[in-house]
């Protein structure tokens, strides 16, 4: 069984395709952390992510980078969605995901593309949003709650400037697939959240 999850930042998203994995037992790949990998590594390389040659040469990236703490920082978040735009990029992390994607058994995926791209047969799509005033607010309570001074308004503005790049871009733009099912977080509890993705999942399974 594959079960893609795509959506927006600070959807949900990623929490739930955790909660979906421990569920039906298959592993789950958080595909934003390539591009994060990817994003940070071209800093690491003094590389400008907006150039797709700086872009590239990082894709070759050490794993256990992957387990860098600096991969979940909001600035390498933006770095992950200016490296993304490049098709060179996108074709260079595609084969490992699709690989974890055919794997024997299925897996979980969350992301931007894995229902469109990465995995168009899935047999469960969820495409997971919220307003994006929501996803600011959840996403500064959470920054808050690790110490870090940043306003409201600068995490609206970051959240306005990643929806926009990840919609925008020619190749593999955040969309909801046309079979994928909506589930929109932006009144729910996490546990709701999750009880309603296992429940979508069951049915298309
Ligand atoms: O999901 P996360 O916020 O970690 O993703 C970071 C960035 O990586 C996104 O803003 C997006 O630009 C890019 N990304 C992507 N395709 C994916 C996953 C992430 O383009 N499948």
């Amino acid at each position: 069984m594959i079960i893609a999850v795509d959506g927006p930042t600070a959807s949900g998203k990623g929490t739930i395709a955790r909660a979906l994995a421990a569920h039906f037992g298959l592993p789950v790949l958080d595909t934003g952390l390539l591009y994060r990998a990817v994003g940070y590594q071209t800093q690491l390389n003094h590389g400008d992510p907006d150039d797709a040659s700086d872009a590239l040469v990082a894709c070759d990236f050490p794993d256990s980078l992957l387990d860098d703490p600096a991969l979940r920082y909001e600035s390498t978040g933006s770095l992950a969605s200016r490296v993304s735009v490049h098709p060179t990029v996108r074709k260079a992390l595609l084969r490992r995901q699709v690989d974890f994607a055919n794997q024997p058994g299925g897996a979980v995926l969350d992301g931007r593309d894995i229902g469109t791209v990465i995995a168009p047969h899935a047999d469960a799509k969820l495409f997971v949003t919220a307003s994006p005033e929501e996803r600011a607010r959840r996403r500064h309570t959470e920054i808050l709650g690790r110490g870090v001074e940043v306003s409201f308004e600068a995490m609206l503005a970051d959240i306005h400037a990643r929806d926009a790049r990840d919609t925008g871009r020619a190749d593999a733009p955040l969309i909801r697939a046309a079979d994928a099912d909506l589930l929109d977080t932006g009144e729910m509890t996490i546990g709701e959240a999750v009880q309603r993705a296992i429940t979508l999942v069951e049915a298309r399974t």
